[in-house]
C-alpha cells in the first residue's frame, strides 16, 4: 500500500523528473495524488484528471497528507508552503529563493505546529549536503563552506572553456536541457547560487543571513580576456560561492567568479555538476560532487525528503546556538 499521498504543486522540469523517479523506485509506498498547475492549454504526459487548477483543491483535501511545492514563482510558493504548514500538514520544496527568504518564519513555524519542512533539493541538486551538514558535521566547528551551487553557470563555463562554445549558445543549451531558471539572470547574475548559500548557511553557523545581505557577481559579465588570461595561466574560472568564519563573531558570505588552479578539487566539476568543499576543524576538508540541475538529480533529491517522511525526519537547527555569536562581515578575503 502507497500511505504517503502526495498533492503536487507544480509539473516543470523537477516535476516530471520527479514523478519519473518515483515511478521506478521500488521500496517507496508514496502516490502522487493530485497535481496543481497554472496553464491550462500545455499538453501534459499524463492524463487530465490528475491536474487541477485550483490550488484549495490540494491544500483542503483531508486524503493528501504531504505537499510538495515544485513551482517557479517564489510568493506563490509562499503562499503555499505557508498555508500548508500552519494547517499542520509536511512540506517538502525545492524553491530556494522563498527558502532563502523566509527560511527564519518556516523553522518557527515548523516548532509552533510540529509540521516538518524538508528542502534537500533546494541546494546543490542530488548532492545530499542539507541533511550532511545537519547531521554529520552536527558538533564540529566549521571553517568554510564552498562550492560551485548553480549547474547553469558551470555549464556554460565548462562549454565556454572547453569545447570554445559562445556564451550565448551555451546559454541556450542550457535552458534547453532544463538546467537553467526560468529567468536565467538568477544564474548567470549569481542569484541563484546566492539563495543556495544562504540556505547552506543556516545549516551551516545556525545564521540567517537575508539574500540582499550577501554580495554576488555574476558570470555574465567575465570578459573574452579574462578566459584568455585563464586559459594561458592554466586556470579555469568558476562561480564560486562561499561562506567562511572570519573570527570568532563575524562571518564573510560571496558568490563570485574566481580563477581555480588545478590541485583545486572544483577545477574538475564541470558541466551541470555542484561541487562542495566543507572544511572543519577536525575531518579536515571534505569534497561532494554530483549534478546540480535537471529534472532527474533534482528529483531524486525531492524524492528523498519524501522518503525521509516516512520516518518523520526533521530538520534539527541544532546549529542555532551561535546565531547569537555571529555578525555578516562585509570585507572580503580572496584566495585563489
Ligand atoms: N537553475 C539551477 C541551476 C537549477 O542551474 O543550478 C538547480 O537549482
Amino acid at each position: 500500500t502507497r500511505d504517503i499521498k502526495i498533492g503536487l504543486f507544480g509539473f516543470g522540469c523537477v516535476g516530471q523528473g520527479l514523478h519519473d523517479v518515483l515511478n521506478n523506485s521500488k521500496g517507496i509506498t508514496a502516490d502522487i495524488h493530485k497535481i496543481a498547475v497554472k496553464h491550462r492549454d500545455k499538453k501534459r504526459s499524463l492524463p487530465a484528471e490528475y491536474f487541477t487548477y485550483e490550488k484549495e483543491e490540494i491544500l483542503s483535501n483531508k486524503d493528501i497528507n504531504l505537499i510538495v511545492e515544485l513551482i517557479d514563482n517564489a510568493d506563490d510558493a509562499y503562499e503555499i508552503v505557508s498555508t500548508a504548514l500552519k494547517n499542520g500538514k509536511g512540506v517538502v520544496s525545492a524553491n530556494k529563493k522563498m527558502i532563502a527568504e523566509h527560511l527564519e518564519e518556516f523553522v518557527n513555524l515548523q516548532k509552533e505546529t510540529g509540521a516538518s519542512f524538508l528542502y534537500e533539493a533546494s541546494a546543490c541538486g542530488s548532492i545530499p549536503i542539507i541533511r550532511t551538514l545537519e547531521e554529520y558535521y552536527d558538533n564540529e566547528l566549521l571553517y568554510s563552506l564552498q562550492g560551485i551551487f548553480n549547474g547553469s553557470s558551470n555549464y556554460i563555463l565548462t562549454k565556454v572553456f572547453d569545447e570554445n562554445v559562445d556564451y550565448q549558445t551555451a546559454l541556450q543549451e542550457a535552458k534547453e536541457k532544463g538546467f537553467a531558471e526560468t529567468d536565467p539572470t538568477l544564474d548567470v547574475g549569481g542569484f541563484d547560487a546566492k539563495y543556495k548559500l544562504v540556505i547552506l548557511t543556516a545549516h551551516s553557523y545556525g545564521v540567517y543571513v537575508k539574500p540582499e545581505e550577501v554580495f554576488n557577481y555574476g558570470i555574465q559579465q567575465l570578459a573574452g580576456y579574462d578566459i584568455q588570461y585563464a586559459k594561458e595561466k592554466g586556470l579555469r574560472i568558476k562561480q564560486i560561492a562561499k561562506v567562511y568564519k572570519v573570527d570568532d563573531d563575524h562571518l564573510a558570505l560571496y558568490v563570485m567568479p574566481q580563477f581555480v588552479r588545478e590541485n583545486n578539487y572544483l577545477y574538475n566539476v564541470d558541466n551541470e555538476y555542484n561541487g562542495v568543499i566543507v572544511q572543519a576543524a577536525f575531518s579536515d576538508r571534505q569534497f561532494f560532487r554530483g549534478k546540480g540541475a535537471g529534472g532527474h538529480p533534482t528529483g531524486s533529491a525531492v524524492l528523498s525528503d519524501i522518503s525521509a517522511t516516512r520516518y518523520a525526519y526533521k530538520y534539527e537547527y541544532r546549529k542555532s546556538y551561535r546565531k547569537n555569536g555571529l555578525n555578516i562581515h562585509q570585507d572580503i578575503e580572496l584566495e585563489v
